[in-house]
């Protein structure tokens, strides 16, 4: 991709929504300049029209790679119990439907994470599994025939949603509703989505009120009948680490559907616009899928940057990248920026399948945060793309995809795509 450096240094405003409209080859150009002139700059925070949130300070933005590290391995400096996915303070009710683990720290941190943790050890994975396999195949078998179709709604949406449901035991009925309230809680940025902006913060809650009622619904359930799923293990107080409480778990399945779902998805179709974009990695790849699957994977997760950001805040006063900084100071870790740090890869900007090493931080820098569900979305990755690649081989996206507007989610709304229609259950 060739960058360009449309804005001088005080021309950057990170918090101004069109700012995260212009073309991505411009948001790149940003991110580069700041990173060689001003890695930490301070942004000032936006009034956001209509909505009844008084606006923040401002915030340090770290931009570059070594930053991010540095803070996400410190949470006892830079802390995520006043808010991570966030850069506006929300209000207390939001923190029970979209707070849950992301939003805490240790103690409650730990104890918690020791919990959820027992649906993503590699036996529960395993477990899930010959589903990922089947249920990528059946997405296909349901476009095959078509020869064009969405690519995000019909091919790379499905997959993680469907995968989290069956984590839980949701049954499939309710899939759509949990599909649907998700997009509108990861979309608030984006008109599309949100409706009205009056009513935006009251859409979102409604959408995570609705979730945490399907999941009280399966609280219920499961108390009376057990299964083997994820939501019997979690309300299981025989367990060393406890039990979770029926509105515990009803945001940390919120959690889980929003840090699951879209961010999969997105990296999914990400994947597919830049094997489409270099025909050479995707005559590469195609080559040799197995042997390549390893770096193409962590290649694709870098080159898409699904999270933009995530948000801390200093516990005291402290130093970061030779910015000096205050206790509650706002900070906010730009992903999307170290993952193109020219001082940790080379030729950033170049998407290539068998890049090593690659220490890029798409789920987070290292540090107690670090995405559960890394392995998870690995492998749903590398099986949807293992089927696509070889069931719908000639496929190529028709026409440009609609981008999210949001400095949160890297997101694709839409993306047509057409391919030569084959048979269903020709895997
Ligand atoms: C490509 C897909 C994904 C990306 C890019 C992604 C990215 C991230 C990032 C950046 C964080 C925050 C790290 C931090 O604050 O330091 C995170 C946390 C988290 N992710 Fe993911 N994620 C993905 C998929 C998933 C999946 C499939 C699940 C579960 C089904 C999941 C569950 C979580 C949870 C529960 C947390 C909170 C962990 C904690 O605070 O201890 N994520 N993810």
């Amino acid at each position: 991709m060739e960058i360009k450096k449309v804005l001088s240094v005080d021309e950057i405003e990170l918090s101004d929504p069109t700012f995260w409209a212009r073309p991505l080859e411009e948001r790149e150009g940003a991110f580069a300049t700041l990173r060689a002139e001003n890695p930490v700059p301070f942004m000032k925070e936006q009034d956001i029209p209509d909505i009844p949130l008084p606006t923040g300070p401002g915030y340090w933005s770290l931009t570059r790679h070594a930053d991010i590290l540095e803070a996400s391995r410190n949470p006892e400096i830079y802390c995520s119990g006043k808010g991570a996915t966030s850069i506006a303070d929300l209000p207390p009710e939001f923190n029970e439907f979209f707070g849950g683990l992301i939003n805490m720290d240790d103690p409650r941190h730990g104890h918690q994470r020791r919990i959820v943790s027992r649906g993503f050890t590699p036996r529960a994975l395993a477990k899930l599994e010959a589903g990922v396999q089947r249920r990528a195949d059946a997405i296909i078998d349901r476009v095959i025939e078509r020869g064009e179709c969405d690519f995000v709604a019909d091919i790379a949406a499905p997959l993680p949603l469907e995968i989290i449901c069956d984590m839980m035991g949701i049954p499939e009925s309710q899939h759509q509703m949990v599909f649907e309230r998700t997009n509108i809680i990861l979309g608030l940025g984006d008109p599309d989505f949100a409706g009205n902006p009056q009513d935006l913060l009251k859409i979102a809650l409604g959408a995570g009120s609705e979730l945490a009622a399907l999941m009280n619904e399966m609280t219920e359930l499961r108390r009376k009948n057990p299964s083997d799923d994820l939501t019997s293990a979690l309300l299981n107080a025989d367990m060393e680490d406890g039990a979770m409480t029926g509105a515990e778990l009803a945001s940390f399945f919120v959690l889980l559907v929003v840090a699951g779902n879209e961010t999969t998805r997105n990296a999914i179709s990400h994947a597919m616009k830049a094997l489409c974009d270099y025909p050479d990695q995707r005559q590469k790849w195609l080559a040799d899928f197995d042997g390549l699957a390893p770096t193409a994977i962590e290649e694709i997760l870098r080159w898409s940057t699904p999270v933009i950001h995530m948000r801390r805040t200093c516990t005291r006063d402290t130093e970061l990248g030779g910015q000096a900084m205050k206790e509650g100071d706002k900070v906010v870790l730009f992903y999307c920026s170290a993952n193109r740090d020219e001082k940790v890869f080379a030729d950033p900007h170049r998407f290539d399948i068998a890049r090593t090493p690659n220490e890029h931080v798409g789920f987070g820098g290292p540090g107690p945060h670090f995405c559960l569900g890394a392995n998870l979305a690995r492998r749903e990755i590398r099986v949807m793309l293992d089927r696509i690649l070889h069931r719908l081989p000639d496929l190529e996206i028709t026409s440009p995809p609609s981008r999210l507007q949001s400095n949160f989610i890297h997101g694709i709304k839409r993306m047509p795509c057409a391919f030569t229609p084959g048979k269903p259950g020709t895997a």
